[in-house]
């Protein structure tokens, strides 16, 4: 009977350990964009095998039985609003950045109302589920209500640079020259033109933030959690850490806060083998491989006409293998160096030694695939950062950039053969992979290591900076400068009289004489 008893005493002590160390965590990643989603599985998929109690909303579940602490929310009919914005036709031009800003933030405002009115979501929402910690993909400021309606902690996790108000909340430096915002790029020695374009920017962007998207967003919170909501900028505010997705081949470095935590290729994976048919077609190739891969946003298949038509001349002319990620079952006319696939396991292809370049849109996570297989790219961006990004490519002498608004046949062509034949470009990658896997830690067990702690401590608010919480005039010193100025200017007039006095006095003293 006592043994009964202890053996029970046990069990319980070890439930009550397992329990303190484990959490419930709610994760709310909502871009319905693959590359997004690649990047945040690997966090959701280690917390629930460590032991926490994990719900995900995402439109990119694992659907893994084998995960038992993990309940996924599937919200996957977000890529059809998506869909419908066209991206191909509407990828809006580098130099507009206002309205790419504005296109951005209305398809995430149609897109956080389809999920929000989701069934499952406002069951979560009404459910009294408690959870101790709330992840958001920090990509629109509704999501952060989640951290309210559970009086939870929040960190914000992004896969990409993220816009200069993101920043504001935990006061990262954002200057406008030395790390101007995501959407815009120039070389070291930026001219005065593009200085005043990026100020331009940052201050622009802000507007629309504080006038438009956060004032809109609080409303939608009200309507959607209710009207006990508090205020979304004082919640936003709160926000205990922001985990972002940054590296030194792809981004400038910047001084980050305490409370800004770069993490890095939190997709990338051990090898795996590769489909048969598509293992026998590189292993066999002779001449080498070109991949032709624009990535999940920006669909090959549904480009214009006349694009495409260069593209396949282009191919066609090359003396290399071609395998292009094509989304449909039939390319008309294609050529015969040429292998069609719908889907394409990107990085263990990109892990083939016969493969020479990799010729891709730009995204983020493509280019972090390239860098740590080596392999050199040609980059023809669309939309968002893939247009820094691939001028970074070509800075760096890792590829070749293209703009697909007036790329010709003999461009896309040369550009290929270029990249493939030059070893310069090859060298380059080996020197860029050599530093990005150079690292303490990877980036999948810092972004965990940093999640546990805010678990452990429930707040960051230690590691607050204090400009995070000053307005903007005693951040600029307005008041101080504007004292220092006032006393400059009545000491200067002060001199100027006394000045004039004595002047004067002598000249009186001329007169009387
Ligand atoms: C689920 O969590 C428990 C602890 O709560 C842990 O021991 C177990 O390994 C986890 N299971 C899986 C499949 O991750
Ligand atoms: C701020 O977050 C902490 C948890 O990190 C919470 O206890 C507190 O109530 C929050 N304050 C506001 C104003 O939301």
């Amino acid at each position: 009977m006592w043994l009964l008893k202890l053996i029970n005493l046990a069990l319980l002590c070890f439930g009550l350990i397992l329990e303190s160390d484990s959490a419930k965590i709610l994760g709310i990643f909502f871009v319905p964009s693959i590359s997004h989603q690649i990047a945040y599985r690997p966090i959701w998929r280690e917390l629930s095998i460590r032991g926490h109690n994990v719900t995900v909303i995402s439109p990119n579940i694992l659907n893994d039985s084998s995960l038992t602490n993990l309940t996924e929310i599937d919200i996957s009919f977000a890529y059809d609003i998506l869909g419908k914005f066209d991206l191909q036709k509407n990828a809006a031009k580098e130099n507009f950045l206002v309205k790419n800003f504005i296109t951005i933030h209305n398809m995430m405002f149609s897109v956080m109302h389809a999920i929000l009115e989701y069934g499952a979501v406002q069951d979560l929402i009404h459910s009294d589920e408690e959870f101790d910690l709330i992840l958001v993909e920090s990509l629109h400021p509704l999501v952060f209500s989640f951290g309210a309606r559970f009086k939870a902690p929040i960190i914000a996790v992004s896969s990409i640079e993220v816009f200069v108000y993101i920043y504001d909340i935990f006061a990262n430096p954002t200057h406008p020259i030395s790390n101007p915002d995501m959407m815009m790029y120039f070389e070291r020695e930026p001219s005065f033109i593009e200085r005043i374009r990026s100020l331009t920017h940052n201050v622009v962007s802000r507007l629309c933030y504080y006038w438009w998207i956060l004032p809109q967003s609080d409303v939608l919170a009200r309507m959607y959690f209710g009207e006990d909501m508090p205020d979304l900028e004082k919640i936003i505010s709160n926000t205990s850490l922001l985990l972002i997705n940054r590296n030194p081949i792809m981004h400038s470095p910047r001084p980050n806060v305490p409370t800004v935590i770069e993490i890095g290729q939190m997709h990338i994976r051990e090898k795996k083998n590769l489909p048969e048919d598509l293992q026998t077609y590189l292993d066999s190739s002779e001449k080498g491989v070109v991949y032709f891969s624009l990535g999940s946003n920006i669909k090959s298949a549904n480009l214009s006409g006349g694009l495409q038509e260069i593209i396949k001349q282009a191919l066609s002319e090359l003396p290399f293998d071609i395998i292009w990620k094509w989304e449909t079952e039939q390319l008309p006319g294609k050529p015969d160096n040429v292998l069609i696939r719908e889907w394409l396991p990107q990085q263990d292809i990109l892990g083939h030694p016969n493969v020479k370049v990799f010729v891709t849109q730009g995204g983020l996570q493509s280019i972090e695939e390239a860098v740590v297989n080596g392999v050199p790219m040609v980059g023809i961006p669309f939309w968002m950062d893939q247009f820094n990004n691939v001028k970074i490519l070509a800075d760096k002498g890792m590829g070749i950039g293209l703009n697909y608004n007036t790329m010709t046949k003999e461009e896309l062509r040369k550009a290929i053969f270029e990249v493939a034949t030059n070893s310069k470009f090859k060298k380059q990658l080996e020197k860029a992979k050599n530093i990005l896997l150079d690292q303490p830690v990877t980036g999948l067990n810092k972004a965990i290591w940093w999640i546990e702690y805010v678990l452990r401590h429930k707040e960051t608010t230690h590691l607050r900076t204090p400009s995070a919480d000053m307005s903007f005039f005693q951040y600029f010193m307005v008041d101080v400068f504007a004292f220092l100025l006032l006393s400059i200017c009545i000491f200067v007039y002060l001199l100027k009289m006394a000045f004039r006095m004595i002047v004067g006095s002598k000249n009186n003293k001329i007169k009387t004489n």
